[in-house]
Order: structure tokens, then C-alpha cells, then sequence
């Protein structure tokens, strides 16, 4: 079952090329020159780049409730086609994930696709209402194992609230996701606030809305010994909260979304609502910061933000669109091009922030390992030449709303490998129901 024959991959792109046997999902044997026993399939990895499979821990599937946006079928392909292997799955859906009956839900759909494996996030408040808090211990004891929590897309506002969650995650062991926003400081805001805002007649939307919860946040997890995560950092001053927080031994880690990395609010003179985003498209200083601290590792990940909405809920004007990007298909090609060309990571950094700072923060035993006999087969190969235009048409996703639209963008995605089963491979991800009948998703 699951064996597989991977010959001539640099893993991180560095050193001679070297062959790998997977046996039962298990890198059984590393080396140049392996022969494949009898009847195992080979996969030429001539040329590629060998990388843990990437891990996301931000991303929006859907499922229940918003079908007309993204299925946890077509998620997964999304995922599997971007390289990914493990995705954590936010609450916001609807229902909620708040209980354990619907994380276990999606935890299960999920292992039917087959295509990653996908970690249900589970809500800290009831109906992400930030009143009540939901049943943190049923959901980290129930099957899906909840690891980490969060009412993404809106933030834990109440300081009592959160200082709850982060006692009962410090007793959990789990992670608490906060979604940084002062919501009294961007009521009604519409863009970053900044001379861009101004000029397009948009309300702003102030970075202190973010800085201000972070800094909170540190001293809630300082004091209850716990582990906080900050979601989509966009603003240059957060980078200072947190550079002091690590300091002073609070336990707080970061993440980054690709288009963060690379877009700025410069893009809002179209009006396009693809470019509406929460939080939004900060400036150009934003994003160079950013790229530094990820680079310094201040900010430990790339998380995608991928936000599907259906065109009725975008094609529409800039204040009653919805607030999102698609991100699993294009994340590595966009981090490549922020911070690979601009030679701040290389790829062992890319496996750092993609794959292995990632797997840690959730806890996942299984993903970010590292590419070793003895290690389980979750990797994915990359063309480092290949170049792609990105046609939002054409993505696994069922929503099209990509910023990327027509951008050529550099690194492919050539293969990508679950427990030793290809989950897709040049462009075509195959589910593990469908996979031996040929079917695509
Ligand atoms: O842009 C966003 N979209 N930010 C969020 O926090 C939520 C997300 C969504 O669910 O669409
Ligand atoms: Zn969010």
C-alpha cells in the first residue's frame, strides 16, 4: 500500500540529487541509485526540489453551509494542487464549528477526500458571538483531536473572554488563534487607513486596531502561561509587539498570508473587490517588513487566508463585497516571488515557515518533518524554473477570486505526496475514492 519510488530530488534544493523508496507512507531508504522493486511506481524527479509537504494552518473551506463558495472536496484539490498535505480547517462556517458534533463532521469529510489531511479549527465562543465560551475540552478530547481554536474573521474582543480561553488552552495544551482587530476602531472601515484611503473616499482602517489587540494578547497568554497564535499580521508596528513579546518569553507565535507579503493598498484604485481583504492591503513599507520578519523568523509562518466567496458575493460594489482571497493554489509561487527572488529565504527557509514551523505550532506529529529515512512520506516536488499564469477560471477552487489574475508567477507545483500517495500531480489532484477509476475532483 502507498509505495512509491522518487528518483533524483534535491531535497531543500541543495546538495547531489538522491532517490527515495516509500513503503507504506514510510521513507524506508534514501540514496542515488535505488532500483524500484517489481510493480512500484516511479516518479522522475529530475531537476525538482524535494520539501516537506506544506503545511497551512489558516484556511477557509467552506463546508457546511457555504457550498456555493467551496466544498471540503474542492478545498482539499486546491490544496493538494498548492502543494499542501495538512490544513487546518476555521470555524466560521455554518453551522459553527463549536461543538464536537461539527468538527467531527468536517474532520471526517475531510479524511474521505483523502487529499490532505484537514484539522478542524474549533470556535472559542459559541456561534463566534464572543459572548459565551464553547466547549474548548469536548472538542480537543473528541475524535478530531481539536488542536487549535479561534473565532476567525472576528476577533476575541472581550479581554475576560480571552483570558478564559487562554487559561483553559494553557490546561488543554491547544493553541488560541486570535484574529487581531479592534472591532470599535474599524467600524465601517473599508480600507488600510493612509493616503490611499483618503484620496478613494474609503473609511481607514487603522493599524493600532491590530497592534492594540496584540499587545493585549501577550500579556493575557504572559500571564496564563499560554500558547497564543496571531493570525494575518499586516501591519509593520505588530512586528515590534511581537519581537518583545518572543523576547520576554511569552509564548506567542505568528503568521503572514501571502498577500501580505506582496500586495499593497496601492491596488484599491480599481476598486476592485478582489483586492478587499480583513485585515486589509497595508503599503509597501508594510510589506517589506513583513518579508524581514519572516525572514528573521519574528513572524514563524506563511498562512494562506484562503477566503473562497462566490462571485455574487464579490462581483458587487467595494462596501458590500466580502472580505477575501483565494490563496492555496498560488502561496508558495507568491512567497517564491516576495521572498525566495529577493533572496530572503531560500529553501529550507520556504520549509520553515511552510511546512515545518507550521506542523509544530499545531502539534501535528506526522507533517514538517524532516526528509530522512525512518520519516513519514509527506513532501511535495517543486519546479523552481517552472513559471505559471494564474487563471482564476482554472483553479481546483469553486470560487474564482484570485488577485492574481494574469500574473505570471514562478515555481510550480509538480507533485505533491500524501503518506506515500500522490495527491496530485501536474495539475490534476486525484481523491483517494476517485483516484482508482482516474477521476478528477
Ligand atoms: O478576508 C478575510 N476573509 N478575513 C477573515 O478574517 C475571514 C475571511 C473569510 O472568512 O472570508
Ligand atoms: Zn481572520
Amino acid at each position: 500500500m502507498h509505495d512509491l519510488l522518487i528518483t533524483s530530488a534535491r531535497p531543500y534544493g541543495v546538495g547531489d540529487a538522491v532517490d527515495l523508496l516509500i513503503r507504506d507512507g514510510v521513507v524506508v531508504e534514501m540514496g542515488p541509485g535505488l532500483v524500484a522493486p517489481d510493480g512500484i511506481p516511479t516518479l522522475d524527479a529530475d531537476g525538482l526540489v524535494l520539501l516537506p509537504g506544506l503545511v497551512d494552518l489558516h484556511t477557509h473551506l467552506r463546508e457546511p453551509g457555504g457550498e456555493e463558495s467551496e466544498t471540503i472536496a474542492t478545498g482539499c484539490a486546491a490544496a493538494a494542487l498548492g502543494g499542501y498535505t495538512a490544513v487546518f480547517a476555521m470555524p466560521n462556517t455554518d453551522p459553527v464549528a463549536d461543538s464536537d458534533v461539527v468538527v467531527e463532521h468536517v474532520r471526517r469529510r475531510g479524511e474521505e477526500v483523502g487529499l490532505v489531511d484537514v484539522h478542524p479549527v474549533g470556535a472559542v465562543t459559541v456561534g463566534l458571538e464572543g459572548v459565551k465560551m464553547a466547549e474548548l475540552g469536548t472538542m480537543a478530547m473528541s475524535r478530531a483531536q481539536v488542536r487549535m481554536f479561534s473565532d476567525d474573521g472576528r476577533c476575541v474582543h472581550d479581554p475576560l473572554i480571552m483570558r478564559r480561553a487562554l487559561e483553559y488552552a494553557s490546561a488543554l495544551d491547544v493553541v488560541i488563534a486570535q484574529h487581531a482587530e479592534d472591532h470599535r476602531l474599524t467600524a465601517g472601515a473599508q480600507a488600510h487607513e493612509g493616503v490611499v484611503a483618503s484620496r478613494l473616499g474609503l473609511a481607514g482602517w487603522p493599524a493600532t486596531a491590530e497592534e492594540t489587540i496584540v499587545a493585549r494578547d501577550c500579556a493575557l497568554a504572559r500571564e496564563a502561561g499560554a500558547a497564543l497564535h496571531v493570525c494575518h499580521v499586516s501591519s509593520a508596528r505588530t512586528i515590534d509587539v511581537l519581537r518583545a513579546a518572543k523576547a520576554a518569553g511569552v509564548r506567542v507565535s505568528a503568521e503572514v498570508t501571502p498577500h501580505h507579503l506582496l500586495l499593497t493598498d496601492a491596488r484599491l484604485t480599481s476598486y476592485d473587490p478582489v483586492n478587499k481583504v480583513n485585515p486589509p492591503l497595508r503599503t509597501g513599507p508594510d510589506t517589506q517588513a513583513m518579508r524581514q520578519a519572516l525572514a528573521e523568523g519574528v513572524i514563524d509562518v506563511v498562512a494562506t487566508d484562503h477566503a473562497p466567496h462566490a462571485s455574487q458575493y464579490k462581483d458587487t460594489e467595494w462596501a458590500a463585497a466580502k472580505p477575501g482571497m483565494l490563496g492555496l493554489q498560488t502561496a508558495l509561487s507568491v512567497v517564491v516571488l516576495a521572498c525566495v527572488e529577493s533572496g530572503l529565504l531560500d529553501w529550507r527557509g520556504v520549509a520553515r515557515v511552510m511546512s515545518e514551523r507550521p506542523a509544530e505550532i499545531a502539534g501535528l506529529p506526522d507533517h514538517g518533518r524532516p526528509i530522512a529515512e525512518g520519516e513519514p512520506a509527506n513532501l511535495v516536488l517543486v519546479d523552481p524554473d517552472g513559471v505559471w499564469t494564474v487563471r482564476g477560471e482554472n483553479l481546483a477552487s469553486l470560487a474564482s477570486n484570485t488577485p492574481y489574475e494574469g500574473m505570471r508567477l514562478p515555481a510550480t507545483v509538480v507533485a505533491t505526496v500524501l503518506r506515500g500517495r500522490i495527491t496530485a500531480q501536474g495539475g490534476v489532484a486525484a481523491p483517494s475514492g476517485a483516484a482508482q477509476n482516474g477521476e478528477r475532483v
